[in-house]
């Protein structure tokens, strides 16, 4: 049996043992998934302590990605570019560092909900750890344009910067997204965990086909509630780039791709 778990802290609420055991049994593949409640400040000893009992690959969430960027010796350029590490996998003395939760969202958004991005006018909303994860992947599927729309316009200009010569995107605050329209809008920013709403401008969304919310499992957030009176027809959440990274990352460990429409039929919260 080959070892592999879900590091972060708080832990209890990870859904990635679920999410792995499923992907086990549907694919036959004899591995045990756990969650580790690593101490702060004692991500490395941790992460030390579980390659010596056997280990192979870990996930990682809040609050160590930056922490395994850190202790990683070998980083795909995706890594890289996010600043941040979400699936390592332990071979002897390498450690491999990815992350997937960029890719995830591209295919649960192109191969889930059947919505393409190339040739679109893609905006994104924020600017933060979840935006940069998500750029190159975006980039990847050649959309006409990339907008990145954050409070702190600064922020946004750097990520645009990091990736110039990938494509184009364009950069500034929410006052100037007046007068422009989306096909597909992603609200990246972290407002959504506490009930607020970043201050888009409804007409965004005119001819808009997709409204998605990054965060995960919080129902009708304000920004889906938005996106739904402007008449916006499809509307999703983080379930499926939940269950997509989670597939990106059995697949890196383990060889195969599991499929993931029971795990995302099991997790989904109604969007109301
Ligand atoms: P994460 O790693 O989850 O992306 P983060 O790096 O802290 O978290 O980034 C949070 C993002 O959400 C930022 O872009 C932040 O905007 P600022 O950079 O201007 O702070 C954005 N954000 C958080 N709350 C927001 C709100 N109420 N309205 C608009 N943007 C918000």
């Amino acid at each position: 049996t080959d070892r592999y778990a879900v590091i972060g802290n708080p832990i209890a609420q990870s859904k990635s043992p679920l999410i792995h055991g499923m992907y086990a049994e549907v694919t036959g593949q004899d591995i045990e998934y756990t969650k580790i409640e690593g101490p702060l400040g004692g991500f490395k000893a941790a992460v030390d302590a579980f390659r010596a009992a056997g280990g192979r690959g870990l996930n990682i969430t809040a609050p160590f990605k930056l922490d395994a960027f850190a202790y990683a010796t070998e980083h795909s350029e995706r890594a890289r570019l996010a600043g941040a590490v979400n699936a390592m996998k332990f071979e002897g003395d390498r450690v491999m560092a990815e992350n997937f939760d960029g890719v995830g969202l591209v295919r649960d958004v192109v191969h889930n909900l059947g919505c393409a991005l190339a040739g679109k006018r893609v905006l994104v909303l924020g600017a933060g750890g979840a935006t940069r994860g998500a750029l190159l992947p975006f980039l990847a599927e050649k959309p006409a344009a990339l907008f990145i729309a954050n409070r702190t316009v600064a922020k946004a200009g750097e990520l645009a910067a990091a990736v110039a010569g990938q494509g184009a995107v364009g950069f500034g605050d929410y006052a100037d997204l007046e007068g422009r329209q989306f096909d597909i809008v992603f609200n990246a920013t972290s407002a959504s965990l506490r009930a607020e709403l970043p201050p888009v401008p409804a007409s965004v969304f005119a001819s808009s086909e997709l409204a998605y919310e990054l965060a995960y499992g919080k129902g009708l957030t304000p920004f889906l509630r938005l996106a739904q009176n402007a008449g916006v027809k499809q509307l999703a959440d983080g379930v499926g780039m939940l269950a997509e990274q989670a597939a990106e990352a059995f697949e890196w460990w383990r060889g195969m791709r599991p499929d993931t429409r029971a795990v995302i039929e099991k997790l989904t919260v109604p969007l109301v």
